[in-house]
């Protein structure tokens, strides 16, 4: 089972700031802390997500929700250096995006990153589909959906490409004939293709890891197929087992379609925990957190999350009605969430108060052996391991991690000790070869 922590501010849940021991988010001391704190318990990874616009258009959900702002309140790659300084075998993922970001400084940054953690990097590859981001880099809108994948295809490709710019032995350091480099392990001769055109070669050498690990997080079938024949990683929300089966069975398939070994598709569902010591408990600290949430702020954060259905039009205290249209961005995610409040007919005030605690993501409440029970359920058939997002930290993730990951490592389902340093290592992935 692979496992990795999502940080975000005081946590995923949407009042996890009121309360009273929640971190603040913002030092680097409180990131050392969950870092730390995952590295102990041998966790593969800390993610870190990004957007690139504060939402503040609806004045009182942006003066009272910290989700607005960037999820760890820090631009991610910057902070994932920071944290890899300071640790020494945990691996690292942060958000990029291939909309925003210049596809040869991308690849300088991640090459450089993946260089100075020793290998433990990775790059939650984003298209971005939200329009307040691009106002923001000089653009009126984003790309159209399907037509941001098609260019994500193309960028990704020529990362790769940037990143495989040297063989590993191109910087010869010939002491004794005073040469340098041997231009002759030069890889890459420019790449001008239908939406960039990078001279290149890369100026910083290949990475540890040769590529450092792909993650990708879409799940309509343009996601889907980026990430089955790029990606190491897939992030996906997922709240009944029968969905994550047909997520897991639909990637292998895909992977494999594109002649790739599924086993090397790593597919790894959010999964929000809160452990009591007994049911009662580990529900009453999720009461105690659901009693911060205000329905206005509620109602707003699933309005960003699915911007054209109209949510804060709809009664309060109706069942949900039913809808035609699933916006272009969140497609799937959205349909999730929307299909559950049907079949379990939730009121808007219901579904906006449940999204504004989980974010959309599987929740389990009760005791470690309940947690990892249902983490070995999920688990058989239903994922390759989970993305924690823990809804507040320190505590409810301290506790994830000293409470259930040990019966995981009980069960021979979680690792004891690293057996490898890097991000790859513990992924169980090869190191790309230059062929
Ligand atoms: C766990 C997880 C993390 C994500 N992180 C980010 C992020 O940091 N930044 C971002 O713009 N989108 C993020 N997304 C959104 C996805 O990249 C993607 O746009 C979304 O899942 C919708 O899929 P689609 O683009 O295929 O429609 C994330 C999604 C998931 C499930």
């Amino acid at each position: 089972m692979r496992l990795g922590v999502f940080v975000m501010t005081a946590g995923h849940h949407v009042a996890a700031w009121r309360h009273p021991e929640a971190y603040r988010g913002d030092s680097l001391a409180e990131y050392a802390q969950l870092a730390r704190i995952a590295e102990h318990a041998k966790f593969d990874l800390l993610f870190a997500a990004d957007t690139l616009s504060a939402r503040i258009r609806n004045r009182h959900a942006a003066e009272h929700s910290a989700h607005n702002f960037s999820t760890a309140l820090f631009e991610p790659l910057t902070l994932i250096s920071a944290l890899s300084a300071l640790t020494t075998k945990l691996g690292f993922v942060a958000t990029a995006s291939t909309t925003f970001t210049e596809a040869y400084n991308l690849a300088r940054l991640f090459a450089s990153a993946d260089h100075l953690s020793g290998g433990r990097v990775g790059w939650n590859i984003v298209t971005t589909a939200d329009p307040e981001s691009a106002l923001n880099f000089g653009m009126n809108q984003v790309l159209e959906h399907d037509e941001r994948y098609v260019r994500a295809d193309e960028y990704v490709r020529l990362v790769c490409g940037l990143w495989d710019s040297w063989a590993d032995e191109a910087i010869v350091r010939d002491h004794a004939n005073g040469k340098w480099l041997d231009l002759d392990k030069l890889r890459f001769h420019g790449h001008t293709g239908d939406y960039l055109k990078v001279a290149g070669p890369l100026n910083i050498p290949r990475p540890p890891q040769g590529h450092p690990v792909l993650v990708q997080a879409g799940s309509s079938g343009p996601g889907r197929d980026l990430a089955a024949r790029h990606a190491d990683v897939v992030f996906t929300a997922g709240t009944i087992k029968q969905q994550a089966v047909e997520f897991y069975d639909d990637m292998k398939a895909r992977a494999r379609g594109f002649g790739r070994d599924p086993a090397k598709l790593i597919i790894m569902p959010g999964i929000s925990p809160i452990v009591g010591s007994t049911e009662e408990e580990a529900k009453r600290r999720l009461t105690q957190l659901n009693d911060g949430i205000e329905i206005d702020v509620a109602v707003e954060s699933l309005h960003n999350f699915m911007p054209d259905i109209g949510v804060r039009n709809f009664a309060l205290d109706e069942p949900v009605p039913d809808v035609a249209e699933i916006t272009q961005a969140q497609q799937s995610r959205q349909k999730l969430a929307w299909d559950m409040a049907r079949r379990e007919r939730m009121t808007m005030r219901e579904l906006a108060l449940w999204f504004a605690g989980t974010r959309g993501h599987n929740t389990v409440v009760g005791t470690p052996e309940q947690i990892a029970d249902a983490m070995e359920d999920f688990f058989q058939g239903g994922c390759d391991g989970f993305n924690v997002m823990p809804m507040m930290f320190p505590d409810i993730y301290r506790d994830f991690a000293e409470q259930v990951v040990p019966l995981l490592q009980k069960r021979g389902l979680f690792r004891e000790e690293y057996e490898g340093s890097t991000l790859r290592d513990h992924l169980g992935l090869e190191r790309p070869e230059l062929v």
